[in-house]
């Protein structure tokens, strides 16, 4: 082993570009080794740093440099040319002494894109760490100052009172190429949708509706099926288990107080030797209730008044397995205007109070199931771990592969979809006043269990119902999940103590609750045990991957045929049966630009990402191993439920022409 103390030491060094086709620069990298006892002063690597090259550069300390710890990069632009950034891979350095074998190459990786803005860049060696195990005084001090980086770049700010906090950007220039992307899926079909945007009035005839369903969805088999079946009711109660807003629907074993029905009214939707009472006891008994939608005020649309109600909905599982609407009330408080729609009412009248159940679902699952649970949660997520958890802090390394894109999408979201003149604003029934309303009362009533996938299908009941699909995925998905974060936990906690001492974990989840969700929500607001922060960081990975991915990518499919899932209502709520008519139906439905707007954005919204990242053999990072068999017919799958080791033998590089950097492990449909 070379004498690390001894003066004159020499290095080679090995400067690697990563090699995706924009990853080099035309500027000039300055280096220098930091050591333990001192540090070489900055050397200019000549070579051009071409993608997926290596440059290699000799290097001379004339004073001990003691246990290399650092080395630290500088961009300079060179005169005459542009000022672009440079995606890193790593540097090697490998010590030469006198009469000695070269030794083994210490490895800095980075992994990132760098810029000439950023001024000095310090890259560690080693393995992923806690703070409590940062022995060199060096290294601490790396590691507080890029905290405090972060801490000045990403700062909070409240979007709406009383829901999770967001970045206080302007732009997502502010963000820099590590915390961007580019957006890479293909170009939507709105070739047909875009052509009746000027359209300024009602549908004429369902007719018309048909033609524009064939033009622009009738390739979609989901959504073809969605219009073949919208009136019956066993796929009413299949899209509440199986549709684009699976998290509401639950059982209940005692009716609500502000639900009118009698067990005599619904009798003839039960079977002949059974009760209410007894389904109630029995479990087959489930509800869908839309108070969070009471009172909130609808939108003026085209100059129209809209309307809202806020719907409960009784269903029962019947002996066929299916879950099925057998009572409808539109409005919270009982009244003898705000009648108990039945299946036995006449066609118009259930097939309507449906189609208003449905209009409330989509301002909920907009809103609440996919903005709030998903985006905000992974916003909300990515500015505490920016903030608190260093890059060489193992959870760190976990959760921003999930989040790291939600600060820009969420940005681009308040400053086009949610901001005046956006789609919710001109063309939704929730417009902005309802939309802060809505996020706000949501943000209130959110529980912690109600996130964790095996506590929210118990207490809803849906785990054991034929047919609830969603609820079976979800649970696999979460058990790989699970099994990955616990082997990742295991890794660097050796135990509770480890977990109780980490004063970044601590900080991180103070964050957290500081700026999310209230104090009645359930959520930890601290840890003491490995097994509380698998479960906590299993469902942020769980809601920024594969529920967002459940309840963004299927809304197109329930929505492109409208009457299944109207988006605002052009007259009231019903107050009394019998009074519409077939040809009534299709003047509650939003006018043709409306329509048509809105399904442009959601068939942009639903369009998957084409830039995702795929495990190639190499090194760094720590990994999924010897993967278990058994899991769901998913790579994916297989993937996160293998075991961690801190040695890996697995990185995830971008695919050619990705912009990203490869740091984006096991992504599944995150937030984007
Ligand atoms: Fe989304």
């Amino acid at each position: 082993m070379p004498d690390s103390t001894t003066a004159c030491q020499e290095f080679e060094v090995a400067v690697y570009t990563s090699p995706g086709p924009t990853c080099g620069t035309f500027s000039r990298v300055w280096l220098s080794l930091i050591g333990s006892q001192g540090e070489t002063p900055p050397i200019s690597v000549n070579d051009l740093l071409l993608s997926g090259s290596k440059c290699l550069v000799h290097v001379r300390a004339n004073d001990p440099l003691g246990q290399l710890l650092l080395v630290r990069l500088r961009l300079e632009i060179l005169n005459g040319f542009p000022n672009l950034d440079w995606h890193c891979s790593r540097v090697e350095v490998c010590r030469r002494s006198a009469g000695l074998e070269e030794a083994e190459a210490q490895v800095f990786h980075c992994d990132k894109w760098l810029q000439a803005a950023d001024g000095e860049v310090d890259l560690r060696s080693g393995d992923l760490c806690l703070v409590a195990e940062e022995t060199e005084e060096k290294l601490q001090l790396q590691r507080l100052r890029q905290l405090q980086h972060h801490q000045e770049l990403i700062r909070w700010r409240t979007f709406i009172e009383g829901a999770p906090a967001c970045a206080d950007l302007k732009s997502p220039s502010e963000l820099g190429p590590n915390l961007s992307f580019t957006s890479q899926s293909s170009a939507p079909d709105q070739h047909y949708l875009k052509g009746l945007c000027r359209r300024v009035e009602p549908w004429k005839s369902f007719s018309e509706l048909e033609v524009v369903f064939a033009h622009s969805g009738g390739h979609n088999q989901v959504a073809s099926f969605a219009k073949a079946h919208w009136k019956e009711d066993w796929y009413f109660g299949h899209q509440s288990l199986n549709g684009c807003n699976p998290l509401l629907v639950h059982q209940i074993r005692l009716l609500p107080p502000n639900l009118a029905v009698t067990s005599d009214m619904l009798r003839p939707f039960l079977p002949g030797d059974s009760s209410l009472e007894l389904e109630l006891q029995k479990g087959t008994i489930y509800l869908l209730d839309y108070e969070v939608l009471d009172s909130i005020p609808a939108n003026v649309i085209n100059g129209k008044q809209t309307y809202l109600s806020a719907p409960l909905c009784l269903l029962h599982l019947n002996s066929q397995g299916q879950l099925v609407p057998i009572a409808i009330q539109l409005q919270q408080k009982p009244d003898h205007q705000n009648p108990i729609f039945l299946p036995s009412d006449s066609s118009c009248d259930w097939l309507l109070a449906k189609m208003w159940v449905h209009n409330a679902d989509f301002q909920y699952h907009q809103l609440i199931s996919h903005y709030l649970r998903t985006h905000m949660m992974s916003e909300l997520c990515c500015i505490a771990t920016l903030r608190c958890l260093a890059e060489s802090h193992p959870l760190h390394q976990l959760l921003m592969p999930h989040v790291r894109t939600s600060l820009k999408i969420n940005l681009q979201a308040r400053a086009g979809l949610l901001a005046s003149g956006g789609v919710f604003d001109q063309a939704i029934a929730s417009g902005l006043k309802a939309t802060q309303a809505l996020l706000s009362r949501a943000s209130a009533r959110i529980r912690y269990r109600s996130l964790c996938v095996p506590d929210d299908l118990l207490d809803r009941g849906v785990h054991t119902l034929p047919h609830s699909y969603y609820a079976e995925d979800a649970r696999r998905v979460w058990d790989a999940l699970h099994r990955f974060v616990v082997s990742w936990v295991d890794v660097y906690y050796s135990g509770d103590n480890d977990v109780q001492n980490d004063v970044e974990l601590h900080q991180w989840i103070t964050e957290i609750n500081t700026h999310g969700f209230s104090q009645h929500s359930g959520f930890p607001q601290s840890f003491c045990s490995k097994a509380e922060v698998s479960k906590f960081v299993t469902m942020i990975i769980f809601s920024c991957s594969a529920l967002h991915a459940a309840v963004n990518f299927s809304q197109l499919d329930f929505a492109l045929w409208v009457p299944n899932c109207p988006t605002s209502m052009l007259r009231p709520p019903p107050q009394a049966k019998g009074v519409i008519t077939e040809d009534d139906i299709l003047g509650f439905l939003p006018d043709v630009n409306i329509t048509c707007r809105v399904l442009m954005v959601l068939t942009m919204l639903s369009q998957p990402s084409s830039d995702f990242l795929v495990p190639k053999p190499g090194r760094q990072q720590p990994s999924t191993k010897d993967c278990a068999g058994g899991e769901p017919n998913s790579t994916w799958a297989d993937t996160v439920s293998g075991s961690v080791t801190k040695t890996s033998d697995t990185t995830f590089e971008p695919e050619a022409g990705a912009r990203d950097p490869p740091a984006a492990a096991l992504r599944g449909g995150d937030v984007s």
